[in-house]
C-alpha cells in the first residue's frame, strides 16, 4: 500500500507502533527514535494505544515530534501496553489486520518482547506489513544480543544487592533475593556476578533440589565460619521463590535469614544510557526495514551490528544463558 510521494521522496509511508506486553525502560527512546527518524525520512508516524487492544478498538493517534519530547530519559511508555490475550484468537488477528488496512497504515512496528513477537507474526500472516522491536527486561528473545530495558533493570538489581548487603552485614544476616525473568535466568546470572552474590539459583534446577540446598547451605555455615557477616543468594523466580529457599537454608543454620523479592521494582526507573542507545538504533533500523518493504523481521543488535531475524526463528528458540559466565559465577562467588 505505498503512496505516489510528494517532490523528492521516493516514498511515503504511514508508520504506525505499538508497545505490548510487560513494558521496559527504553521503550519511550524506541518510540521516540521511531517517530523522529520516521520523519526526517517522510513518512507518518502513528501510534496505538496500549499495545494490539488499542489496534483492534482502533485507539490511534497521529505522532509527531512534540509528541516525543522529553521521553527518552522516561521508563514505562506513552503509548501504554498490555497483555491481551484475546490476540491469540485468530479471528481478532484477522479483525487486527483489517483495522490496520482500513486506517490506511502501510506498515507496523510492535515493541515488546516474545509473547508480542508471536503476535506480530500473526499480523503479518494475515497480511499486514509488520517488524518487531525486541524489548524485555528478561533478555530472553533471540536474534539479538540484548533486549531493551535488561540493562537497566540488571543495574537496578545490582543497585538493589549492595543495599541489601549493608543491612545483611549489619545484623549477620544471610539475605534470598527473588529477581524476575519468567523463565529466563539472564537477569539473575548477570546480577549475581556484577552485584557479587554469594550464590544464584538458575530456572532449570528447582531451586530448593536437596543438592542445591545442601550446596548453598554448606556456603553459608563455611562463610559464617570464616567471619563474614553476610550471605547473599539470589534466585531467579523461574528456579522458585525466595520463601522457600530462605526456609531450606533456615533448618540448615543458626543464622537469621531474611528475603526480599524485588518484583515490578526491575521494570521501573529511568532507562540506562545502554538501553536508550540500543532502544535508538533498534527503533530507526526497524523503519528503514519497513521502508524497505520488509516484512516479518524482528531487529537485533548483535555483536555490535544492527540485524533483521525472522520472527518465526525469534520467538521459537530461546535465547541459551552465557555457560562461561555460568562457571565464572561459581568462580567469584
Ligand atoms: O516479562 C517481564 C516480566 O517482568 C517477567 O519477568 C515477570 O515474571 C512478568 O513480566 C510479570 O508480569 P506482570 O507485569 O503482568 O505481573
Amino acid at each position: 500500500m505505498f503512496r505516489p510521494a510528494g517532490f523528492g521522496h521516493l516514498l511515503v509511508m504511514n508508520i504506525a507502533v505499538l508497545t505490548s506486553g510487560g513494558d521496559s525502560p527504553g521503550m519511550n527512546a524506541g518510540i521516540r527514535a521511531i517517530v523522529r527518524h520516521g520523519i526526517s525520512q517522510g513518512h507518518q508516524i502513528f501510534g496505538f494505544v496500549e499495545g494490539f487492544r488499542g489496534l483492534v478498538d482502533k485507539e490511534k493517534l497521529e505522532l509527531d515530534r512534540a509528541s516525543v519530547s522529553e521521553i527518552i530519559d522516561r521508563g514505562g511508555t506513552i503509548l501504554r501496553t498490555s497483555r491481551y490475550d484475546e490476540f491469540l484468537r485468530p479471528e481478532i488477528q484477522k479483525q487486527a489486520a483489517r483495522n490496520l488496512q482500513s486506517a490506511g497504515i502501510d506498515a507496523l512496528i510492535v515493541i515488546g518482547g516474545e509473547g508480542s513477537m508471536r503476535g506480530t507474526d500473526a499480523l503479518g500472516k494475515n497480511g499486514a506489513s509488520v517488524i518487531g522491536v525486541p524489548a524485555s527486561i528478561d533478555n530472553d528473545i533471540y536474534g539479538t544480543d540484548f533486549s531493551i530495558g535488561f540493562d537497566s533493570a540488571l543495574n537496578t538489581v545490582v543497585a538493589m544487592l549492595s543495599k541489601l548487603r549493608d543491612t545483611a552485614s549489619s545484623h549477620e544476616r544471610i539475605f534470598v533475593v527473588e529477581v524476575m525473568g519468567r523463565r529466563s535466568g539472564s537477569i539473575a546470572l548477570n546480577a549475581g556476578v556484577a552485584g557479587g552474590a554469594d550464590y544464584t539459583c538458575l530456572p532449570g534446577t528447582p531451586a530448593i533440589a536437596p543438592e542445591q540446598v545442601k550446596e548453598m547451605t554448606a556456603i553459608v555455615n563455611s562463610r559464617y565460619r570464616r567471619g563474614k557477616t553476610h550471605t547473599l543468594i539470589v534466585v531467579a523466580e523461574g528456579a522458585g521463590s525466595a520463601a522457600e529457599v530462605a526456609a531450606a537454608i533456615h533448618a540448615g543454620t543458626d543464622q537469621e535469614v531474611r528475603i526480599s523479592v524485588l518484583g515490578h521494582i526491575q521494570r521501573g526507573g529511568s532507562p540506562s544510557a545502554m538501553d536508550r542507545l540500543l532502544a535508538s538504533r533498534l527503533g530507526a533500523h526497524a523503519v528503514d526495514l519497513a521502508a524497505a518493504g520488509k516484512s516479518g523481521l524482528m531487529v537485533g543488535l548483535v555483536g555490535g551490528r544492527l540485524t533483521a531475524t525472522e520472527l518465526p526463528a525469534a520467538f521459537g528458540q530461546k535465547a541459551a544463558l552465557d555457560a562461561d559466565l555460568y562457571r565464572l559465577a561459581k568462580e567469584v562467588a
